[in-house]
């Protein structure tokens, strides 16, 4: 009898679960003799995601279609939890991969575990040590650690966070970040389509490229962080800014209120991934608080200014790619000056190297499961 093959649901709700999981759905899809994998999206992005999928040509297997405008954590909580349970009956995989921290991945992680199905965690371990930065994210990653039978940690440190928590050695297994495979995926692709978002941007001036979501900086953080923007955009002359503005409505209502015509400023959509890393690659600097970026900037050497006021991603500010600057106006214009007007400064960060993997996270989680999910024949 051929031997069965192993059943992979794997759970992706937002831009970066899909950037995250391409390369480990693909490594899985390269092995078709051993696994099926299945794409479920909840959908818990929506544009944001389609968008993601499509540099990567996947398609969902699964499509809860859940995002409602302006919804809140209880309502994608609610939702995904309810719309997995189908699901899980139905296609009865034999373990769940999600990705991070989002409220997917947590809440699918509980669907899971109420299916008595088993669960891998990728990117697993990343803590802050504050609840509420970020947050949910913070405790969505704890739980969804809780409700895991196979870690995936990035890096060295976040094994020895879930050491720490108590989880056993053997079920642990540092692969480097995904988004490091995906990078190494598309970069090739993005420098030769050469696409910086349509824009024409002036070759004479320093880019500055500015990404920003989280929720606890909704508000006072947020509002903060557009007055270091505008200050920068009319005082350094130097300087040429892109901002492609995330859709929550929390973020892009103040945003475009505040930095709408400014002078050097681009107030542009989200980016597919390819114009995106084009946009990476071509800038001086990155400016975000996103966790993504955090991990490609210095890959890519570009030194990363942190809009956070702790990390969970303490490696590149360790090495030196990263640093934080929080979300205090002076604190994000001296950050930006600095690395503007001190040039060995500037390349001390851009050549600090890169923390989160060599691209073979995927392969590594793919051999994992295909020795420890041994099929019955
Ligand atoms: C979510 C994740 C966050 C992750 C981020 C990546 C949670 C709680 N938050 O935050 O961890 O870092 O995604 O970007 O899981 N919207 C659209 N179209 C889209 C996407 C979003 O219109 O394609 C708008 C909608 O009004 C939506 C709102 O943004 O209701 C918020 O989306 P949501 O997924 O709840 O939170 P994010 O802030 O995107
Ligand atoms: N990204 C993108 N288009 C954009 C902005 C970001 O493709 O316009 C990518 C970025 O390269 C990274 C990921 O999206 O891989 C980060 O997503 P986000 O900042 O939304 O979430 P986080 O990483 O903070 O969870």
């Amino acid at each position: 009898m051929a031997n069965k093959k192993l059943r992979v649901l794997v759970a992706m709700g937002t831009r970066p679960e899909v950037i995250k999981m391409a390369p480990v759905v693909r490594a899985l899809r390269a092995r078709p003799d051993t696994f099926e994998a299945i794409v479920c999206a909840t959908a818990q992005h929506r544009q944001m995601l389609d968008q993601a999928m499509a540099v990567f040509d996947l398609k969902p297997d699964i499509d809860l279609d859940l995002m409602a405008p302006g919804q809140d954590i209880y309502d994608v909580t609610a939702k995904v939890l309810l719309a997995m349970r189908p699901v899980l009956a139905e296609r009865r995989p034999d373990i769940v991969l999600v990705q991070g921290d989002t409220t997917t991945a947590f809440t699918v992680a509980l669907a899971a575990f109420y299916a008595r199905q088993r669960v891998g965690h990728v990117e697993a371990g990343l803590r802050s040590g504050d609840k509420f930065q970020p947050f949910p994210e913070e405790i969505n990653r704890i739980l969804a650690g809780a409700l895991t039978d196979y870690h995936f940690p990035p890096t060295a440190g976040a094994r020895e966070n879930l050491l720490r928590a108590g989880y056993a050695e053997q079920n642990v297994l540092v692969t480097g970040n995904t988004v490091i495979d995906a990078l190494f995926q598309a970069l090739p692709r993005a420098r030769a389509e050469g696409d910086v978002a349509g824009l024409r941007l002036d070759p004479s001036k320093k880019l500055i490229l500015v990404t920003g979501h989280r929720r606890e900086n909704f508000g006072p953080g947020v509002q903060s962080m557009c007055e270091a923007i505008a200050t920068l955009a009319k005082t350094r002359e130097e300087i040429e800014i892109v901002y492609p503005v995330h859709l929550n409505p929390n973020i892009k209502g103040p945003v475009f209120e505040r930095l709408g015509n400014l002078p050097r400023l681009h107030l542009i959509d989200p980016q597919p991934y390819l114009p995106f890393l084009a946009l990476m690659d071509r800038a001086h600097l990155l400016l975000t608080d996103s966790g993504g970026v955090q991990e490609e900037g210095p890959a890519l050497g570009k030194p990363v200014l942190v809009m956070r006021e702790v990390t969970e991603r303490p490696e590149a500010v360790d090495v030196g790619a990263a640093e934080l600057v929080g979300t205090d106006r002076e604190r994000i214009i001296s950050g930006v000056c600095r690395l503007l007007d001190d040039p060995a400064h500037y390349q001390r960060m851009a050549s600090a190297g890169s923390a989160y993997g060599d691209g073979t996270a995927a392969e590594r989680i793919v051999e994992f499961l295909a020795t420890k999910l041994k099929p019955a024949s």
